[in-house]
């Protein structure tokens, strides 16, 4: 039966977050659930790996430069030993370990001592964890130990930055699909919110290489991180104010939100 276009149009009026059925708010829910403890559990790790790359608590600039640029006036070794290698080894241990370090980082001291004390406290981790450098090579712990003029290198940031882009943007993919159904938003909102994270997914990501080569373009990741951090957030509390929340209220909301 041919109908008239408006017609089934407006017979779609329950295609809102409040109204949608209890089956596809729960699968709504459970989603938007999972990838808010994805976020906090993202924000650790972002806060002890880079947050700790300048010795210091919290996410700055400089742990920006260090992570991706490198930090030329220091080893990776001792930035790590005062960052996120700190619980690692006494006091004592780590600064036989930089001492030695500052020193030059001789293979002979190394024998002499310096190796009992990295395979008492490190090589646990660093022989078999993969992607880890090996301290029991002493090559490996010599490329650690000097001033770092590189950062991330380019074929990890490769890895990390299409892995980076392919996961997240299915995150603000559904984040925004789920949020497309809210209702009482202008329109001109909705296009920005659900359309800016991926923007800044792509100049957060593009950041990463700016900053391996011009330590002046730290900022940029910042921003970035938290103008999508941002939006994510906004939607995600929306979305599940209107499914649960709203329909409270005892309003009929009738109300196709696809419907331009
Ligand atoms: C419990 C496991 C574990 C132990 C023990 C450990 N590390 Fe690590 N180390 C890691 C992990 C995981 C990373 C990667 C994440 C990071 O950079 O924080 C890492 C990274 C590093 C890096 C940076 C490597 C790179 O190429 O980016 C250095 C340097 C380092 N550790 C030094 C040490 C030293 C020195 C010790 C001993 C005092 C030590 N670690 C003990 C797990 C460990």
């Amino acid at each position: 039966m041919i109908q008239n276009k408006n017609e089934s149009i407006s017979e779609l009026n329950w295609l809102n977050l409040p109204n949608i059925n209890l089956t596809v708010k729960s699968l709504f829910t459970s989603y938007l659930l999972t990838i808010g403890l994805g976020a906090i559990l993202a924000s650790a790790q972002i806060l002890m790996t880079h947050g700790m790359a300048d010795g210091e608590l919290g996410l700055s600039v400089d742990d920006i430069v260090y992570s991706y640029h490198g930090d030329p006036t220091n080893s990776k070794i001792e930035t790590k030993l005062n960052g996120s290698m700190k619980d690692k080894a006494s006091d004592a241990d780590r600064l036989e370990i930089i001492k030695w370090v500052r020193d030059g980082a001789s293979e002979e001291q190394w024998n002499e001592k310096i190796r009992d004390i990295v395979y008492t406290n490190c090589i646990s981790c660093h022989s078999t964890i993969p992607g880890l450098p090996d301290f029991t090579q002493f090559e490996e712990v010599k490329r650690v130990a000097k001033a770092d003029h590189d950062g991330a290198s380019a074929t990890s940031l490769t890895r990390i930055s299409h892995i980076h882009i392919f996961a997240i943007s299915f995150i603000f993919f559904f984040n925004g699909m789920i949020f497309s159904l809210s209702i009482g938003i202008k329109q001109w909102f909705k296009v920005l919110i659900v359309s800016a994270p991926f923007f800044f997914l792509c100049i957060d990501v593009f950041s990463w290489w700016l900053t391996k080569i011009d330590a002046g373009y730290a900022w940029l990741t910042i921003i970035s991180g938290f103008g999508y951090s941002a939006c994510s957030a906004v939607t995600w509390f929306v979305s599940l104010y209107q499914m649960w929340v709203l329909p409270r209220k005892d309003k009929n909301y009738k109300i196709n939100s696809w419907e331009s």
